[in-house]
């Protein structure tokens, strides 16, 4: 049995995860989120000193919830990318250091695989064939998977501008709730009425990429109706604009995703990334994957954001199907294509 290292840092959170066999030995998580929220967003240059400050505390948090050494490592695997250049360099430096200290094999990872696998240590193998939609701050995709460590990903559809978690993040600073975004707007759409304002769903027309997202026009559509709103002297009724622009997103987001799974006959739907945190994008989900007849495996939240367990993951799934390892002077790849 090989324990995995896995090690993450392509935004704001440092982490480390062991993972052996599809089990999650134990893991540990630093974010400098909070050094951040006064930028309103990521800021690359404070995220990788954060890295740097948090790395080895990390790993060390992680072996210990596994009572494990840092010599039972038999593997490490990185985020290679994509991500923050900076931050994706510091993981990448120490995720070399640890493979070259130990002699064990390294493998460069793609953050959305690791997005996909992690998703195993909760629920066992996926089957031979699924769809991933990839909701986060960075990324809105849909994948066609194979098997994750053989097969390329099939990448079948992305944003033209921003990311769903970005939209999140953006409305959230237009109604003023704090940063990080979707956790607000989600807190705050509980007590408001989805159906209150008719807010566009981009990219839904026949003649539109069947599996393409666009966000910033739903959040220019957001601003306008707000500005509009205080323009004419009245109060913001900040629950149902947040709970009307949630539907908006969960909307679009679910029916390209039942479709794409429709369309490669494919019967196993899986929502990863930040976004899939989000109460009305998972509750969406399963009803339209109950009516199509589509099994819908979403990780448990704490899971679904950025994590060193689901890179570890990737490694697990890599050293048992006998992959190549990485060499020891790859590079970083921040604009990783699929
Ligand atoms: O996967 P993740 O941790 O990092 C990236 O790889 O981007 O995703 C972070 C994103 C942020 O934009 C955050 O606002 C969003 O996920 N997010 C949510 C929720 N929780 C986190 N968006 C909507 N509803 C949530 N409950
Ligand atoms: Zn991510």
């Amino acid at each position: 049995m090989t324990v995995v290292l896995g090690i993450e840092t392509s935004c704001d959170e440092t982490g480390a995860g062991l993972v052996a066999e599809g089990r999650l030995l134990g893991d540990a998580l630093s974010s400098s989120m909070s050094e951040h929220a006064r930028f309103g967003g990521v800021v690359p240059e404070i995220a990788a000193r954060a890295h740097l400050e948090a790395m080895l505390p990390v790993v060390r948090e992680a072996l210990t919830r596994a009572s494990l050494d840092l010599s039972d490592v038999g593997a490490v695997a990185v985020t290679a990318g994509p991500g923050l250049s900076t931050a994706v360099q510091v993981g990448l430096a120490s995720a070399k250091a640890f493979a070259f200290a130990l002699d064990v094999p390294l493998y460069g990872v793609h953050h959305l695989a690791g997005h996909a696998a992690v998703d195993v240590l909760e629920h066992g193998p996926l089957p031979p064939r699924c769809v991933a939609l990839v909701v986060s701050g960075g990324h809105t995709s849909l994948l066609l998977l194979g098997d994750l460590a053989r097969d390329p990903i099939v990448h079948l559809g992305d944003t033209a501008d921003d990311a769903a978690g970005e939209a999140f993040d953006k409305v959230a600073r237009i109604l003023g709730l704090p940063y990080p975004g979707g956790p607000s707007v989600d807190r705050a759409a509980r007590d408001g009425d989805p159906r209150a304002i008719a807010f566009p769903r981009p990219l839904t027309r026949p003649s539109d990429p069947r599996y393409g997202f666009s966000f910033s026009g739903l959040k220019t559509a957001v601003a306008r109706w707000v500005e509009a709103r205080q323009g004419a002297g009245g109060d913001l009724p900040v629950a149902d604009v947040a709970a009307s622009f949630q539907e908006a997103v969960a909307d679009t987001v679910t029916r390209k995703a039942v479709a794409a799974c429709l369309d490669h006959g494919v019967d196993t739907l899986l929502v990863v990334g930040g976004v899939a945190a989000n109460s009305r994008v998972r509750a969406l989900a399963e009803e339209r994957c109950a009516a199509a007849g589509i099994e819908l495996r979403v990780p448990p939240m704490r899971l679904c954001t950025d994590n060193g367990a689901m890179i570890a993951a990737v490694g697990d799934l890599l050293v048992r199907a006998g992959a190549p390892a990485s060499e020891l002077r790859i590079p970083a790849d921040p604009s990783a294509p699929l």
